[in-house]
């Protein structure tokens, strides 16, 4: 296990548990670097490099490319880590996804949806503890109206006059966006989940469209939303080449932020029984993020933390720069578990805030109080 000392915390640590690199590897370093620094140059890669590049990845590596990205989020952001209220409104979802725990057909799932009140109390509460973004996530869940939301976003806009905020509610209609953007909602999650076809029919039902999510993205860069997409790391049937189109279609859809995390089974879903995606690959894809896009808005996830005690600490060592501790009332917390063993459950948002804080601090990293906007 690494040492992980105040001071000598490297995210390719991790690799000291990991298969060393074969000797073709180390043959190919000097080619597989020089792929990064045409990363860093801006040049496109084609999708073979991509996959040379993800297949490659050995702990020399990932040092030259961490060193790389923090020199880049550096330049761009500094050493401020934006941080996110998180509250998570509904745990109701229409849809079934097959590895989210919060699907539809999982009877386990023991279903909350907070009131508008609960909702400004969560943002008063993180107003106070220095949060200048309100994220409101949550399922698909046909109660929330269009209008009861863009009410909401109206209510929380008119009391919290400087935050910005994050809508994360799934696929909508382009004029549904359109009400909320001019209701004062300034950004929008929704992680496209992969850029390959086949492999989103692998991890969705049949009624879910691949290119429908696809323009849900377009529309809301269409509509001026900071957008955010991203994937999950080692989903089952993903491969290599998904996330060479991973990188590819984020190339394109060129989004203000990118969320990726480890993919984490969750014991009531059909993917249950599969492997955890690792640390080392999703901090490997945040380093060649942060190259490809220099500007990003790049979460270090709470999946990360979950599946690492110093995930999110060495996520940003990897070249991420926001964190979202969890505001959602802790009475509900628990039931917002789209994966199995995740973490801040328990805890009341204050404390998630000065861990947080010191978790940074130990890296030489410093939370801001700040929207964070993106830097475009
Ligand atoms: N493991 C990791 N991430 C998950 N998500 C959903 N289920 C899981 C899981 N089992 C992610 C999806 C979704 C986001 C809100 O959470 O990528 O878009
Ligand atoms: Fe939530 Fe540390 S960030 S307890």
């Amino acid at each position: 296990m690494a040492d992980f000392t105040r001071a000598g915390l490297r995210p390719s640590d991790w690799w000291r548990e990991a298969v060393r690199p074969g000797a073709e590897q180390i043959e190919t370093i000097t080619e597989l670097k020089r792929l990064i620094d045409r990363l860093e140059a801006g040049e496109s890669l084609t999708e073979d490099e991509w996959v040379s590049l993800i297949e490659g990845r050995s702990p020399e590596l990932a040092d030259y490319l961490f060193e790389k990205a923090r020199c880049i989020r550096e330049r761009e952001y500094g050493k401020a880590v934006y941080v996110r209220g998180l509250i998570e409104c509904s745990n109701y979802c229409k849809n079934d996804c097959l590895y989210c725990g919060i699907r539809r057909s999982n009877r386990n799932a023991s279903r909350y949806r907070l009131s508008r009140e609960e909702i400004l109390s969560c943002c008063e509460n993180g107003y106070q503890l220095g949060f200048r973004t309100f994220v409101l996530q949550g399922g698909e869940d046909p109660a929330m109206t269009d209008d009861w939301v863009m009410e909401m976003v109206q209510a929380i806009r008119a009391g919290f006059p400087d935050c910005a905020i994050t809508l994360s509610l799934g696929e909508k209609k382009y004029d549904t966006l359109k009400r909320w953007k001019e209701a004062g909602a300034d950004r929008y999650l929704l992680r496209h989940e992969t850029a390959d076809a086949c492999h989103y029919a692998s991890l969705h039902p049949a009624e879910m469209s691949f290119e429908h999510r696809m323009q849900c993205l377009r529309d809301l860069k269409a509509l001026g939303y900071q957008t955010g997409c991203g994937f999950m790391v080692g989903s089952p049937h993903q491969t290599t080449h998904c996330l060479a189109r991973d990188m590819r279609f984020i190339e394109e859809l060129d989004p203000e932020m990118v969320g990726i995390g480890p993919f984490i089974p969750q014991h009531d879903t059909p993917f249950g029984g599969e492997a955890a995606g690792t640390l080392e690959e999703t901090l490997f894809l945040l380093g060649l993020l942060r190259l490809l896009k220099p500007k990003v808005l790049l979460p270090a996830t709470t999946a990360l933390g979950t599946i690492h005690p110093m995930g999110r600490e060495l996520g940003i060592l990897a070249g991420g720069n926001v964190v979202m501790p969890n505001l959602s009332p802790v009475g509900v917390r628990a039931k917002y578990m789209l994966y199995d063993n995740k973490i801040c459950t328990g805890d009341e948002a204050a404390e998630c805030v000065s861990c947080m804080k010191r978790r940074m601090e130990s890296i030489g990293y410093e939370v801001v109080v700040d929207r964070g906007d993106y830097k475009g």
